[in-house]
Parts: structure tokens; sequence; C-alpha cells
């Protein structure tokens, strides 16, 4: 198991996933606790390109619970179709939010984060959590970041 991560600094944000993505499988194959994953995920995309807030929420009955995370202190609650993310676990889908006072319903759990993209963990075809990540620049998220997340969700 690595014990740090290896990223080149200075590399395209598509190196910087392709990097990060082999070494997140093999800290994640070799555990099987979801938390614990979930923690080193969140670690590693904070780490490698110093987003604001990373974090899970984990489907827990009929709310999104706050899971592992790195950044500020967040919302720990969030109901079905509630903000982004509640809206990511009801639609089963990848939201890519370019400015968050253009969302409806968006929940503000930091005054500074102004873009966002949440991307649900799907596990049997069902949501089981899904990963928030928070900028505090407008428009930071797009198509590479949407692909390379759902690859990296898909690991849990
Ligand atoms: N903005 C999210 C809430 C979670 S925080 O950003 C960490 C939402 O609207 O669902």
């Amino acid at each position: 198991m690595a014990e740090e991560l290896k990223i080149k600094k200075g590399s395209t944000k598509e190196e910087l996933y392709l990097e990060l993505y082999p070494q997140l499988k093999s800290l994640v194959e070799s555990e099987e606790d979801q938390i614990a994953n979930m923690a080193n995920i969140s670690s590693a995309l904070k780490e490698t390109f110093n987003f604001f807030w990373v974090g899970f929420y984990r489907v827990i009955g009929e709310r999104l619970v706050l899971g592992p995370f790195q950044g500020p202190i967040a919302c720990t609650s969030i109901a079905f179709g509630k903000g982004v993310c509640g809206n990511s676990w009801k639609e089963e889908k990848i939201i890519i939010v370019p400015d968050v006072d253009l969302f409806p319903g968006h929940i503000a759990c930091s005054s500074l984060s102004r873009s966002e993209i949440v991307v649900p963990v799907i596990r049997d075809n069902k949501v089981i959590a899904v990963l928030d990540i928070d900028s505090d620049e407008l428009d930071s998220f797009n198509e590479i970041d949407a692909v390379n997340l759902e690859k990296i969700c898909l690991l849990l």
C-alpha cells in the first residue's frame, strides 16, 4: 500500500486524475471498510486538487448523513431531493453546478462555496452515498471531473 500520494505538480487536471486513480484503486482494494475508503478518497482528492471541501454523505434511511470529509464543518443531514446532494440522490445522476447561487434550493454549508459537483455512489443499482465537492471559485467542474469522479466512486 502506498503510504503517501505520489502526484507530480504542474500536471493538467486530466493528468492528475490519471495519476491518482491507480493509487486510489490499490488503496481501496486493500481495505473492505467503506468509511475508511471514503476517508482516504476525500483526503486524496483534497490534497491533489486543493478543493475547498470534499466529502461523502451516506444514505441512512430517508436522509443523507455527513460521512468522511476534508474541509470546514458541514451540514450533517440532507433530505431526499433537497439541495444539490439530495437531487443527485433522487435523480441518480451527476450534477455540476457552475454557480451555486443559481441552483434553486442549494444548501449553503459555507458562504465561501461558489461551485459544486455531486456524484452518486451506486451499488447494486441503489444510491448508497454521494460524493460532494465544493470549490471557492465559480465554474470549477466539467466533464473531466464528472468522468473521473464517477470512476473513483465505482471503486467503493
Ligand atoms: N451544497 C450541498 C450541501 C452540502 S455542502 O456543500 C458540504 C447541497 O446543496 O446539497
